[in-house]
């Protein structure tokens, strides 16, 4: 273990102003794979503000030249340098700053800072890495205007962009080229980019609902521009959504999107200038699933929203970094909710939400990785980029609006701008425009920012036939003994014998008469809510569209469950419902298998007769029904048990499925064909959903194939023409058992120089169950396979450990091994992947003994490496204290 060196932690209580702040930044750049010379000129002043009067630079991984304060050279000993911190102390009123400095991008590997992707160049400054290309005030908080001038080779990097508008360009002689570019907004380091490469662009002048034009451009390499289209479209139907339900107009002249095929992240908000992971850009019919089109909205969206909910006002400090994120994912859920438009096309995309919450926010929230939305401390930031700060955060911002109303919260943002546009600001103070804007009491609500873990909401019933009174008794508790209440919104429906909503009427409500949803507000340890004039003992539809990022308790009996399974009018509760049936019937599945006694499993045909009747119920969207017959997964099962035993897990999952497949039959191959979507293929939510369901469909049929159901999938894997079609189809198969060799192949080459596609190859087969640690290797060993590509290393080892979970898991502990010895791989190239692939360790201490001390033994083995970066050393650090 080590015992030196312990990184250091930082507290949001510690948080200061800085002492000077920045006005203008002027950056030229020399650029050179191996050489380039960094020229930044800062003009700066004290911050009145500030509690102390010397100037601290933030640089790391460049080599100081020069420094100048005030036209003089600063000589060693005029300033200090300490690890990334330059500090020059004592510093006059009025400074102007030039800081010359080199740095190789062509051996940045941890694609943060300035970097070569494919012989391009591209910057990643979010959230530190505008320290490693020059010195600076690296913190949101010192925001500037920023001109920036680029030099480089004509032939190599024709295209030469930067933040805000060009002012300028032209020939230098000896074959470069410059660019000069003038962003008129003030921003904060982390936003800043530059791109200089062979590029090409779709590009399109559109006109905003104001009347003034804009210029749009997508950048992506020759070869391309045939992908493009669905990118283009997603940022017009932004900017035309973020007008119509905000009001907030793009504030440029010119916005463009660039993809990179080396990206950390999704993408990237930069001001004007938005770099984006290839995936969310590249799309068409024969590369990109269904998925991968909704990704490309969702993500151009948020990029797009980042630039009110972000830029214009952003974040004072990292702890804050929900403001922006958790805010802007709101935002581009309700985007993406409506460009659909129909109430049962929201509910998908809100059950989609709710999926994604139970994957994988839930059990980070019970982890050691556990932190709260604004979280007090970290040691790396680049680690809480995380589906706490993001998904929770997006609830929390989507209770606001269910507290008050959808009109309520646009009075919210209008005083949210209002008051900060320009600033860098904090949670607290969006919580105040809310508060302000409406007339409300959100102090208790502040609990949802400081308090981490998930919430259990247990709701009790008891119903009086005499007086024809409901009530719900709700109170809350949380596994952490020392906090307070939360202020929980639950809304609430109630079912009639018939299936139908009784109108409601809440004591000391404030609802309309006749409301069939209420909006209970939980703010204490126990609270009951009394319903009058109900004539009938009803079921009670609580939390619904899952109104708080909570664990619900109540105790459902089967017919219950059945009965919301039925007529539920709220989808989301109505899918809830089939996930509780089938959680029930898992778990106990789960429990005979890890006995071991011979009995055979059994599923009963109450559960199979109701998902029967919903496969086969036309008046609902094939999207939802896809949602609906999909079991909880292996990790959400997981989630619901003391000791974890993946394999019995796993056993009875397949149990189940394979009987579903095998008793339905007959409506599985009914609605397969029933649901097909021929013509020209189109990403639209209705013929989504329909591909959806039939390929649901497929790998029902297919986990035990006959000869019927082998030829369906083979042939939809010939003659498919898209690639979501042809990708179930070889999913179908290779999970299928039956030899996939001949697809897989034929997959592959039809597809080697597209990348996006070749990951989905290895992503595939790392997800198959029957794929073990030995079969990983081997993929490993493929010419195409890289650990220095982000993407293609997610899409085989973070599939293998995070989507595998019986071989992950398996007895010997082998990809326990294997994932130690990727991590630490990983971590020489790029820390941010390997702290995230370290994170499949998480849950380790849920598992049985045997597999506990093999993770163990594993984890320990990472921290016993000497050379581990910080953020790898914090996940594996909380993991094993
Ligand atoms: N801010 C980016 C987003 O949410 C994510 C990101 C963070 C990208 C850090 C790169 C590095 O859109
Ligand atoms: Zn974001």
């Amino acid at each position: 273990m080590r015992t030196d060196s312990s990184p250091l932690t930082i507290y949001r209580k510690d948080y200061t102003p800085p002492a000077f702040l920045v006005d203008t930044v002027e950056l030229g750049f020399d650029l050179d794979p191996n050489r380039t010379i960094v020229a930044n000129r800062i003009t700066m002043q004290r911050n009145p503000a500030g509690t102390h009067t010397d100037i601290v630079l933030h640089g790391e991984e460049i080599e100081l030249v020069q420094l100048r304060l005030n036209g003089k050279v600063l000589e060693a000993g005029e300033y200090q340098i300490d690890g990334v911190l330059l500090t020059i102390k004592d510093a006059p009123e009025h400074v102007v700053l030039e800081i010359e400095t080199l740095c190789a991008p062509v051996e940045n590997t941890t694609l943060s800072g300035l970097y070569v992707s494919n012989g391009n160049f591209f910057t990643q400054c979010e959230a530190e890495g505008f320290r490693r290309i020059t010195y600076f005030p690296d913190r949101p908080d010192v925001m500037a205007r920023y001109t920036v001038m680029l030099r480089a080779d004509k032939a190599m990097y024709p295209v030469l962009l930067s933040n805000g508008n060009l002012v300028e360009e032209g020939d230098l002689g000896d074959g470069r080229h410059y660019a000069k570019w003038e962003d008129p907004f003030k921003k904060p380091s982390y936003l800043f980019a530059l791109v200089a490469a062979r590029l090409v662009c779709q590009e399109e002048t559109y006109t905003l609902n104001s009347g003034r034009d804009v210029l749009l451009q997508v950048w992506v390499e020759d070869g391309n521009l045939d992908k493009t289209d669905y990118a283009m479209q997603s940022l017009k139907n932004s900017i035309r959504w973020d007008e119509e339900r905000f009001g907030l107009e793009l504030d440029l002249d010119r916005f463009m999107i660039v993809a990179v095929g080396d990206f950390n992240m999704g993408a990237m908000e930069n001001k004007g200038l938005n770099i984006f992971n290839t995936k969310f850009v590249l799309a068409n019919p024969r590369v990109a699933t269904d998925i991968d089109y909704a990704g490309i909205e969702a993500v151009v969206g948020h990029e797009y929203f980042h630039n009110w909910t972000g830029n214009r006002v952003t974040c004072r400090d990292w702890f804050q970094l929900s403001l922006k994120e958790g805010l802007t994912v709101f935002r581009d859920q309700e985007f993406s909710a409506d460009m659909i438009g129909s109430d049962s096309g929201r509910a998908v995309t809100r059950i989609d939400q709710v999926r994604t919450l139970r994957q994988a926010q839930f059990p980070e929230d019970a982890g050691p990785m556990s932190h709260p939305v604004r979280p007090d401390s970290f040691v790396e930031i680049n680690n809480f980029y995380t589906v706490t700060v993001y998904e929770k955060g997006a609830e929390v911002v989507r209770m606001y609006q269910t507290l008050v109303g959808r009109d309520g919260f646009r009075k919210g943002m209008d005083l949210y701008f209002e008051r900060h546009d320009g600033q860098a600001v904090t949670c607290d103070d969006f919580r105040a425009a809310m508060a302000d804007a409406n007339g409300r009491d959100l102090r208790q609500f502040e609990r949802w920012y400081s308090q981490a873990g998930t919430p259990v909401v247990t709701a009790r019933t008891r119903y009086d036939a005499v007086k024809r009174n409901f009530d719900i008794i709700l109170s809350q508790r949380s596994n952490h003994p020392d906090q307070l209440p939360f202020h929980i919104p639950v809304a609430v429906g109630l079912l009639g014998e018939d299936g139908r909503d009784l109108p409601l009427t809440l004591d000391g409500g404030t609802h309309e008469k006749g409301a069939t949803t209420v909006v209970l507000e939980l703010t204490e340890h126990e609270q009951i809510f009394r319903f009058r004039n109900i004539d009938e003992r009803p079921t009670p539809s609580i939390l619904r569209d899952f109104s708080a990022p909570v664990i619900l308790e109540y105790d459902y009996t089967d017919d219950e469950l059945l009965h919301l399974f039925r007529h539920d009018s709220d989808p989301v509760n109505r899918w809830e419902a089939g996930q509780r049936l089938a959680m029930a019937r898992l778990l106990k599945l789960t429990a005979q298998v890890a006995s071991k006694h011979d009995k055979p499993l059994k599923l009963d045909t109450t559960f199979l007769d109701a998902q029967r009747a919903l496969l086969i119920d036309e008046s609902l969207d094939p999207a939802f029904r896809e949602l609906a017959l999909i079991l909880p997964s292996e990790g959400i099962i997981a989630e619901q048990m003391d000791v974890v035993d993946p394999h019995a897990i796993h056993t009875a999952r397949q149990f189940m499925r394979r009987t579903i497949g095998t008793e339905l039959r007959a409506e599985l191959l009914a609605q397969y064909h029933a649901n097909q979507t021929p013509g020209e293929y189109s990403p639209d939510a209705l013929s989504a959903g329909k591909r959806a369901l039939k390929n649901l469909c497929l790998s029902y049929l297919l986990v035990a194939p006959d000869a019927v159901t082998q030829s369906l999938a083979q042939h939809q894997c010939e003659q498919a023409g898209n690639m979501t079609d042809r990708f179930a189809a070889l999913v179908a198969l290779i999970h299928s058992g039956l030899d996939a060799s001949a697809f897989l192949q034929r997959f592959y080459d039809d597809f080697a120089g597209e990348a996006l596609v070749i990951d989905k190859w290895f992503a595939m087969q790392a997800a198959t169950p029957t794929t073990d640690v030995a079969a990983v290797r081997k993929l490993m060993a493929h010419p195409a396979f890289t650990l220095k590509n982000p993407n293609r290393a997610r899409s085989l080892l973070f599939n293998f450990t995070n989507a595998n979970p019986s071989q992950f898991h398996a007895a010997d502990g082998s990809a326990y091994a294997f994932w130690a010895e990727h991590v630490i791989k990983l971590d020489a190239i790029n820390p941010q992947v390997a702290a995230r692939f370290a994170r499949s360790m998480d849950r380790w201490r849920r598992y049985a003994p045997a597999l506990q001390a093999k993770m163990k033994a594993a984890l320990e083995q990472v921290a016993a490496q000497t050379k581990l970066s910080n953020d790898v050393l914090e996940v594996i650090t909380k993991a094993l204290a």
